[in-house]
């Protein structure tokens, strides 16, 4: 098809979705959708959405209620619902609004094309199925826009078999499917071809890739995979669970340079009695169990985590668990929220919920402390050298770079926009809570000829 349309994607939640919402870019680009800029420029309006608190959900609403706008006052376009939200409401939503023409979960991104088609062509459409496991076609057209960032993500398997009791993931994403370890390494090597040298391999529990396929690769295997595609520098992964994070893994940082010194293992809780509540199926002893076996493999790895605070009886001392917890692993960052029910969720059904007051106040103490581990660690970095991997220019001054350590801290340095893409020794001179700032080690080399013309 010749004629260009343009299609506006709003990308909500976690890398899954924001992944999805390239893997649709790249399928619409072959009916000759192009990127719009702005929603004011769209024939096609997609919401990519997050179910995983109510807030995330009202947020949808809300954006939701902007693009109807537009399509009120006279913008001929077409609005589509995707992602968890709209898994989990299903026809609701279109009960609900009624100049929406399309609403399709994460399962229907394969039948993108299609839908779209049918939704232009004037029919509400309404696709919730999931798909069979066995034959999950997973979405293997680049992203056009790859290659425009250092790094990229790479989806590894699908949905989720754990059932913690908190969290909507398997009722908006189904049961877990591994994609196969073949295009998996595909996909890496026509991401390196197209420039990118990050690698971030994601799933909602890594660690149980390929167990239920006869003949798969693990996890770890499939580690030394990518690691052996010429052209990855980095190697990242998320989210890891810690009940299956494996001897095999932890090997990995001994053997994989490429595998990078910073590890996302989320705990949720430092309290035994909340764990078990939330039926996370690890304790406290065994997380730090895990800790230890990770610094004795790769001594300088980052830790980072996300917690959830206020889960119903969720007590004072159960709460002092987690911060003690948050201080004797020494989280560098975490990810931390007031537990949020969620429909359908078994924890929803427990009797002892908190008050908003509370997870709030517990909240902000954890928080507070967070910053302090982070700005502590910023500056254990001064007057270190540090090999950082460019990613462009600092958002906030003219003539700065910025990129990361393989720990994942941020470094901003003033220099040349041709180090993107590149890894670069810099001095850090200065800590901050978010972020270090650092000199650049060898200002004497020139641009490469090709850029110096
Ligand atoms: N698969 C990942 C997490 C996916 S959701 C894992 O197992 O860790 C990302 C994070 O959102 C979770 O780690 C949790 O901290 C948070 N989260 C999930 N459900 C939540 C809820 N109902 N309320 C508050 N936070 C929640
Ligand atoms: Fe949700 Fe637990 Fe699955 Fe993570 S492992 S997606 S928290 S059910
Ligand atoms: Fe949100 Fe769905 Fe991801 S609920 S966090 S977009 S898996």
């Amino acid at each position: 098809m010749s004629e260009s349309r343009r299609v506006f994607i709003h990308t909500f939640g976690c890398q899954m979705n924001e992944y999805d919402s390239a893997k649709i870019r790249a399928q619409l680009s072959k009916d000759g959708f192009v990127a719009a800029d702005d929603p004011t420029q769209a024939d096609l309006i997609l919401l990519n959405t997050c179910s995983i608190r109510d807030k995330a959900e009202q947020k949808m609403h809300s954006a939701l209620g902007e693009y109807r706008n537009l399509k009120r006052y006279g913008q001929p376009v077409t609005i589509g619902v995707a992602g968890c939200v709209a898994q989990q409401e299903g026809k609701t939503l279109l009960d609900r609004y009624p100049d929406l023409d399309l609403v399709f979960g994460p399962d229907g991104v394969p039948q993108v094309r299609g839908l779209v088609r049918e939704a232009m062509a004037g029919k509400r459409m309404l696709d919730t199925e999931f798909l069979d496991l066995e034959t999950y076609p997973f979405v293997s057209d680049i992203d056009p826009e790859a290659g425009k960032s250092v790094g990229a993500f790479v989806t590894i398997q699908k949905g989720c078999d754990n059932r913690c009791t908190f969290c909507i993931v398997p009722t908006t994403r189904g049961d877990e499917a591994s994609r196969p370890s073949a295009e998996i390494v595909a996909e890496v090597r026509a991401l390196v071809d197209r420039g990118v040298q990050e690698i971030t391999l994601i799933g909602q529990n890594v660690n149980s890739y390929g167990l239920k396929v006869s003949g798969e690769k693990t996890f770890a295997e499939l580690l030394y995979l990518v690691a052996a595609v010429p052209g990855v520098s980095r190697i990242r992964y998320t989210t890891s669970h810690p009940r299956d994070m494996g001897d095999d893994v932890v090997q990995a940082y001994r053997d994989l340079p490429a595998l990078t010194s910073h590890l996302h293992l989320p705990v949720q809780s430092g309290s035994n009695r909340i764990l078990r509540r939330m039926k996370r199926f690890y304790t406290r002893e065994h997380y730090l169990a895990v800790v230890d076996k990770l610094r004795d493999a790769r001594p300088d790895i980052a830790l980072t985590t996300d917690f959830i605070v206020g889960f119903p009886g969720e007590t004072d001392e159960d709460f002092r668990e987690t911060m003690s917890l948050l201080n004797e692993v020494g989280f560098v960052n975490s990810f931390s929220f007031k537990y949020s029910s969620r429909p359908g969720t078994p924890a929803l059904r427990l009797p002892d919920h908190l008050e908003d007051s509370i997870k709030g106040a517990r909240l902000t103490e954890l928080q507070t402390r967070q910053r302090e581990l982070a700005l502590a660690w910023h500056r254990s970095l001064e007057g270190s050298e540090v090999s950082v991997l460019v990613e462009g220019p600092s958002r906030h001054d003219a003539g700065v770079m910025c990129g990361r350590t393989a720990t994942n801290a941020m470094v901003n340095f003033p220099g040349p926009e041709w180090l993107i893409g590149r890894e670069v020794p810099v001095r850090v001179t200065r800590g901050f809570t978010n972020s270090t700032r650092g000199d650049w080690i060898s200002p004497e080399l020139s641009a490469p000829a090709e850029l110096s013309a």
